[in-house]
């Protein structure tokens, strides 16, 4: 499996099965809904921010283009939830468009790479100069993410450390981590500023792709759009037109929106790898009534695109 070039030590590029367990397990809590609601005023004052932005660009009447808008809002609320402050993408005026076309380009790269593993290597480890050579569009990425914003994950690491406030570290992930059974090789700077980088990098293009198809599909279909607009009419209007958490987990057109969204344009397409360690996998073939039976130890995996569009590859009316 190739190791992830920019956190290498992370939970994405752990390949000893206990072990991942072990990091999973240490931040599983801080994903549950509970916690996701106890975020709630941060994604309000994000929001409220993006909305201020629409206005300003319908006043000027200038193109707001959403991915970006989608990214920046995913990106600060995710490292938000890491260091308890964040680059502030929905302050910039591009929405940190540039760095988010590199990583697309990284991604691209990544296609290739699954059949050219030491591709990945190479751009992993090789020096800056060749890297520069050979990756030229992706060098930006390498040292921003890498070098100059490796200070900046690993200094909001030991901001959070040595904050007065015990109450800040409480309020993050690393508050997960570090009261964990995990060893202290495990709890070093490094390894935090490698661990958020991954969850940061993880979370905001898959959740901002989400986003972005979502709305292409709502415009796209009239009816559901119709529809959708009808249950958010349900809601009680509110003077900063942000309704609470609660209130639209709640409404039933929304969430199979979202559910539906993610079956057609799932926001990580490559194969996924799975390993069973101590069992065999038992698949029964219903049609021809056959049993077959993976043997624990063997590396399989499965395109989500062809799992979960082998039925309708279309977005349905609902
Ligand atoms: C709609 C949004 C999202 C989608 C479709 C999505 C999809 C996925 C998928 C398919 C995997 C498994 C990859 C594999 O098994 O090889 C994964 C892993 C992961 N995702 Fe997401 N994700 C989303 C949002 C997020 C968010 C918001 C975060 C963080 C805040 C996040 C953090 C992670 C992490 C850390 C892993 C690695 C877990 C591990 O190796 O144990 N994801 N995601």
């Amino acid at each position: 499996m190739p190791i992830h070039p920019i956190a290498p030590d992370s939970i994405f590029s752990t390949v000893d099965h206990d072990q991942h367990r072990q990091r999973r397990n240490a931040v599983n809590s801080f994903f549950s809904p509970a916690s996701v609601h106890r975020l709630e005023h941060v994604l309000k004052e994000n929001l409220g921010k993006v909305l201020a932005r629409f206005d300003k660009h319908a006043r000027s009447r200038s193109v707001v283009q959403m991915y970006y808008v989608f990214k920046a809002l995913a990106s600060d609320l995710i490292t938000f939830y890491f260091f308890d402050k964040c680059l502030n993408l929905l302050d910039a005026s591009d929405f940190g468009k540039a760095g988010f076309d590199t990583i697309d380009k990284f991604f691209l790269m990544t296609h290739i790479g699954k059949v050219l593993s030491w591709l990945m290597g190479l751009f992993t480890t090789a020096t800056n100069w060749l890297v520069r050579i050979l990756f030229s569009d992706l060098i930006d990425m390498r040292e921003r993410r890498n070098h100059i914003s490796s200070k900046w994950w690993s200094n909001a690491v030991r901001d959070i450390r040595n904050s007065p406030d015990p109450q800040r570290i409480k309020r993050t992930i690393f508050e997960g981590i570090l009261s964990s059974k995990l060893p202290d090789s495990d709890k070093t700077d490094a390894r935090m500023a490698g661990e958020a980088q991954l969850v940061v990098f993880a979370g905001e293009g898959t959740t901002a792709w989400t986003m972005h198809a979502a709305l292409y599909q709502i415009l796209a279909n009239p009816v559901v759009c119709k529809k959708l607009k009808a249950e958010l009419a349900s809601l009680e209007p509110l003077a900063d037109g942000i309704p609470p958490l609660a209130e639209t987990e709640a409404l039933t057109y929304l969430g199979a929106i979202i559910q539906e969204t993610i079956r057609i344009h799932p926001g990580v397409i490559s194969r996924q790898l799975r390993v069973s360690p101590e069992v065999p996998i038992l698949y029964t073939d219903k049609i021809k009534g056959k049993e077959y039976s993976v043997p624990q130890g063997t590396v399989y995996s499965m395109s989500p695109l062809a799992l979960l569009t082998f039925h309708h590859q279309t977005f349905p009316a609902l």
